[in-house]
């Protein structure tokens, strides 16, 4: 028998690096990486292209029952990869126009209802880091790590562009802090599971840490964790 699988919550504001985090740290485990960022995201790029009124609950309703959200894992980039209905959506979620909207569709009560289901079932073998806004509130109050991640906001901007720089060279710095402004705005103060660090999560400042100092600190908690659940 190997050793215990726990559950990696992960949460934070946006650009903050969760995702990088999160598939290093699953990869290293060998443990699944769930994007629910990406889920909320593809839910967005299908209210876009259906015109789904967001007003309107019963059409919200209709919509969800149409949707189906996987993952799958590209051997290429040795990263899963979002499906929207089978079709690969990876590229398509990481649009400005999927950014602009995506905060307004996930504080919408049936879309939480939706892809929380969705994801508390991924973690019921354990063995799983998710990264997201409400994973060690609401999605896994039961993980036994939570981390909840954030970084100085010009460095979360800087970050952001730079990712979105590779594929749209014609994006403002401008733009990016705006974006990232409302988004952790919106995220922050919704009704619904607003973002907030849950009481027993381990605050992770990355603002001047590189990707391997982050991953050493979280293999450490990690190790700690494994370690109670065999004593
Ligand atoms: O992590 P991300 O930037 O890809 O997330 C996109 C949006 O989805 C973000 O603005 C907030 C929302 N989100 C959420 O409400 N709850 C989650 N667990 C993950 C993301």
């Amino acid at each position: 028998m190997g050793a215990p699988k726990i559950i990696v919550a992960i949460d934070g504001y946006s650009s903050c690096g969760k995702s990088t985090l999160a598939k290093e740290l699953a990869a290293k485990l060998g443990y699944n990486y769930i994007d629910s960022g990406a889920m909320y995201r593809a839910i967005t790029l299908y209210f876009l292209h259906n015109s789904v009124n967001l007003k309107d609950h019963a059409e919200i309703l209709d919509a969800l029952a149409n949707i189906h959200l996987g993952f799958t894992f590209n051997e290429n980039t040795q990263r899963s990869e979002i499906c929207l209905n089978d079709e690969n959506v990876e590229h398509q979620v990481r649009d400005m126009i999927v950014a602009e909207k995506v905060s307004e569709v996930a504080a919408i009560k049936e879309v939480r209802a939706f892809a929380v289901g969705q994801q508390k079932r991924m973690g019921r073998k354990k063995g799983i880091v998710m990264d997201g806004r409400d994973i060690g509130t609401v999605v896994f109050p039961d993980a036994e790590l939570k981390i909840f991640m954030t970084a100085e906001p010009d460095i979360r901007v800087k970050r952001r562009f730079e990712e979105l720089y590779a594929t749209n060279p014609n994006i403002t710095l401008d733009e990016v802090k705006h974006n990232l402004e409302l988004r952790d705005y919106i995220d922050s103060n919704r009704e619904e599971s607003p973002l907030r660090k849950a009481d027993d999560a381990i605050l992770l400042d990355n603002s001047s840490m590189s990707r391997e100092e982050q991953l050493e600190q979280v293999l450490g908690w990690v190790k700690e964790r494994v370690s109670n659940e065999v004593a």
